[in-house]
């Protein structure tokens, strides 16, 4: 079964670019859940290291949209971007040291971080993009 599964209803922002992204990533998501169950290490480090470059890749085509329309609450839409990129690199690096293996308390946050993130920060993007013609 998914850790997290993207539905219109909760995730949907209407900005098609950005809806496909948080697909994207709940499918990485999934696949890293995946493969840490299977206790596979060299799988568990490739599907850490795509989540978290998509990761960056997603809040860097937010942020340049955000730029594009002046966006009132970039900074803090950014620092909570910044904050969860410090995170990721952090486990990645000790991941790949190996000084901490990863178990699901980790995706479980993550999933837990974008259930959250995506309604109540990313929805509060979407009037202003909408009415540049960003959708
Ligand atoms: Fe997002
Ligand atoms: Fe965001």
């Amino acid at each position: 079964m998914s850790l997290i599964t993207w539905s219109q209803e909760r995730f949907a922002t209407q900005v098609a670019q950005h809806d496909e992204e948080h697909r994207q990533l709940f499918e990485l998501l999934n696949t890293l859940h995946r493969s840490i169950g299977i206790g596979e290490h060299i799988s568990t480090g490739e599907a850490l290291d795509n989540l978290i470059a998509f990761v960056a890749q997603h809040f860097a085509a937010e942020e340049r949209n955000m730029c594009l329309v002046d966006y009132p609450d970039f900074k803090q839409h950014k620092l909570e971007h910044d904050s969860l990129v410090k995170l990721c690199l952090d486990l990645q690096a000790d991941f790949h040291a190996g000084l901490a293996p990863l178990n699901e308390q980790t995706t479980f946050f993550l999933r837990d971080w974008l259930c959250r993130h995506i309604p109540a920060t990313d929805f509060k993007y979407v009037p202003a993009f909408t009415a540049r013609g960003i959708n």
